[in-house]
């Protein structure tokens, strides 16, 4: 598997680059069509498609702009370069109110290369609305955001291993997963349960747990593969709920790394996020995927 030098579409919050190397393992070789119904920067279908595991792919996401993103990776990927490079030269020398500028210019026209240059220079590369709507999140004063070279070598190797065999669509995880077919394997990424609160906002609504839990009962039922990222650890803490035993779901712990606020408290805690995989997928796949099995100290080398 080539784990190193996996391109990435867009700086994104919550992306699961880190753990792709893992969660691929546990994606059957030679499947039809990968599903990502809360795709957000789909690091996972980038890296299935850059070790060309799967020939096709289902990307969605309830936020509108970031599907208008793809959109102009996959079918406009030099002008999306081209637009960025402007955008991010013109910043230097008035950083701070020129961020403040393209926000407002997004905030009116949704533009993709404004969208990505946000994505780049705000603080996590984190999406966050104010209550009227309006995307607030702050510049990180201690960087630039990623240089115009290193955007478009990316954007020009996912539009590569991915823009004749994906398909996009914007909305609700429930409408994708009611269209799967048999043949599809799902990924699901729903957003971070324990952290922050979900609340709806302009552009989603929050995933109910309880709904959340009907829909994978629903593919379990109709026979569809399916692989899930949910909750997660820190030490003792458990953020989010564990999803119910009833499903049948082989359950694993993933080592992330050691939490640097635990560190920075004097106290020294692991991160651990949890990986579910239906019976379904466990079957397919012929066993629980090595990776899973191992103990942390192997998964950690992964990582390196
Ligand atoms: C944790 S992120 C996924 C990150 C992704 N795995 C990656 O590698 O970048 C969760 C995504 O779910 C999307 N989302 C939130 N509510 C949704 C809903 N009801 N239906 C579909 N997508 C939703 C968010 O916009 C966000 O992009």
């Amino acid at each position: 598997m080539r784990v190193n030098n996996i391109p990435q579409a867009f700086p994104y919050q919550g992306s699961k680059r880190k753990l792709a190397s893992v969660i691929l393992a546990c994606i059957p070789k030679n499947t039809r069509r990968l599903v990502e119904p809360f795709a957000g920067s789909a690091a996972i279908s980038v890296a299935a498609a850059w070790n060309e595991r799967v020939d096709s792919f289902w990307l969605n996401d309830a936020h509108s702009p970031l599907m208008a993103l793809w959109n102009a990776i996959l079918n406009a990927p030099l002008a999306l370069a081209d637009d960025y490079e402007k955008i991010w030269t013109a910043q230097q020398g008035r950083e701070k109110e020129y961020y403040n500028a393209v926000r407002d210019r997004f905030n009116r026209d949704s533009q993709p290369a404004d969208f990505l240059f946000l994505l780049a220079r705000c603080v996590k590369a984190a999406i966050r609305y104010n209550r009227s709507g309006e995307f607030n999140n702050s510049p990180d004063h201690r960087r630039l955001g990623m240089k115009p070279e290193t955007m478009r070598k990316n954007i020009l190797m996912v539009h590569e291993v991915l823009r004749d065999q994906t398909m996009l669509t914007t909305g609700d995880f429930r409408a994708v997963l009611r269209k799967t077919r048999k043949t599809d394997f799902v990924y699901m990424d729903p957003p971070y349960q324990g952290v922050c609160k979900n609340r709806d906002n302009r552009y989603a609504k929050s995933v109910v747990f309880e709904e959340f839990v009907k829909e994978l009962n629903a593919l379990n039922e109709r026979q569809i593969p399916f692989i899930v990222s949910y909750d997660g650890r820190t030490g003792n803490t458990i953020y989010g709920e564990k999803l119910p035993e009833s499903l049948d779901l082989f359950h694993s712990e993933i080592f992330v790394g050691r939490s640097t606020q635990a560190t920075l408290l004097g106290r020294s805690h692991d991160t651990y996020e949890s990986l579910y995989l239906s019976p379904l997928a466990v079957r397919r796949l012929g066993d629980i995927p090595r990776v899973l099995r191992e103990n942390e100290s192997t998964v950690q080398l992964l990582f390196d």
